[in-house]
């Protein structure tokens, strides 16, 4: 069996499973999964034995996120090589799942290359297997590492941008604890604003067609206390236009070597409103996001999704007659003249240059991949 839901014991509250986890039972490994898919109305974790099921479950965005999807890649080929499937062949599977989010193949190939550098050195399957789980943790870990560095560097750059102290943020799909090995990356900024009081409120817009604002980041925010209004997507003008947004944070799916930021589709709106009205837009994300191997952002492949998913909501009501087309791009791709500042765990740069974006390279401790 390769998929297998667990509940949530009784009584737990909300958000008491990790995004993810690496498990050892009787039966062999596993990487069990909070589904994301069924939040917030159910906690289940999604159990996935083998690299098929894990593949799903990133298709299906049961398991979502840039970083987290890094991580997951490197658990899945950790879990591949414990249970004796082909590494090399579930690399390639893992690494196709979905296409831009530049994090995912990152962490596959850090995982398959600590496991062909052990069998290189004369390890056996089994150690080489070790040394793929063993990459995958410390990946998780840094990622965690980094949260809490990029929150302290947005909060400052907030502070500086914005010397009131009482800071009205808009933010656009999930980037908190459900993507991260921490806390996450725009949404991590938003709850140390929070905590050092700070934080007059979150705006979390809902984030069509898969509702990761409402379902997930209002999730997060009703979780943390922090106050915080939901909003449609196409409400982002008026509120703009009301002067009710001191600042934007979002987070990316791939930072191009310009500073073209791909994120959540409807990102590059918000971008130009903010620019419209004198707003700060400010992205968040570790290094691992950063991609110098890709140029710019015409040269960044956005995934387009089944048309179903506008066409349908959940529970697969129609919305629009049977047999419309519907366009469904996951991304959108903000060009770096549109972005105030791009905050990492070594810190921000602004302007957003391309000499910027070398020296973050130049500065991320981020693993080199032989
Ligand atoms: O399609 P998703 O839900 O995986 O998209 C996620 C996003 O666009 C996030 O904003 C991005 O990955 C940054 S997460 C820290």
């Amino acid at each position: 069996m390769a998929d297998q839901y667990v509940q949530t014991p009784d009584g737990d509250v909300p958000a008491a499973l990790p995004s993810l986890r690496w498990d050892e039972p009787p039966e062999g490994p596993v990487l069990a999964l909070l589904d994301q898919t069924r939040l917030p109305s159910e906690e289940v974790e999604l159990v996935c034995t083998d690299v098929p099921a894990l593949v799903r479950a990133i298709q299906t965005l049961a398991v979502r996120g840039a970083p987290l999807l890094g991580i997951a890649g490197a658990y899945g080929v950790a879990l591949a090589a414990a249970r004796g499937y082909d590494v090399a062949e579930a690399a390639s599977l893992l690494e196709g799942a979905r296409p831009t989010a530049v994090n995912l193949g990152y962490g596959v190939r850090r995982a398959a290359a600590a496991y062909r550098e052990a069998l290189g050195k004369g390890a056996s399957e089994q150690e080489a297997a070790a040394a793929a789980l063993t990459a995958a943790r410390e990946l998780h870990r840094e990622d965690a590492e980094a949260s809490t560095r990029m929150a302290g560097h947005g909060l400052a750059l907030l502070d500086e941008l914005l010397p009131g102290g009482s800071h009205r943020l808009l933010t656009h799909c999930n980037t908190g604890r459900l993507v991260s090995g921490g806390e996450g990356t725009a949404f991590a900024v938003a709850l140390a604003a929070h905590r050092a009081g700070r934080l007059r409120k979150l705006w979390v817009d809902e984030t069509r067609p898969l509702l990761q604002g409402a379902r997930l980041t209002a999730y997060e925010a009703a979780g943390s206390g922090m106050a915080y209004t939901l909003l449609t997507d196409n409400a982002a003008g008026s509120l703009f236009a009301a002067g009710e947004v001191d600042a934007v944070v979002i987070g990316a799916d791939r930072i191009a070597a310009d500073g073209s930021v791909a994120n959540k589709v409807g990102s590059y709106p918000l971008a130009v409103l903010a620019k419209y009205h004198h707003v700060p837009f400010i992205v968040v994300a570790p290094t691992t996001t950063v991609d110098p191997q890709t140029a710019n952002g015409a040269s960044i492949v956005v995934e387009q999704r089944p048309g179903l998913e506008v066409t349908e909501v959940r529970g697969g009501m129609s919305v629009a007659p049977l047999g419309t087309r519907a366009y469904n791009p996951a991304f959108d791709v903000t060009p770096p003249e549109l972005v105030t500042a791009i905050v990492t765990e070594e810190g921000a740069i602004s302007p957003v240059t391309g000499d910027g974006i070398a020296e973050l390279c130049a500065r991320s401790r981020q693993v080199t991949i032989s």
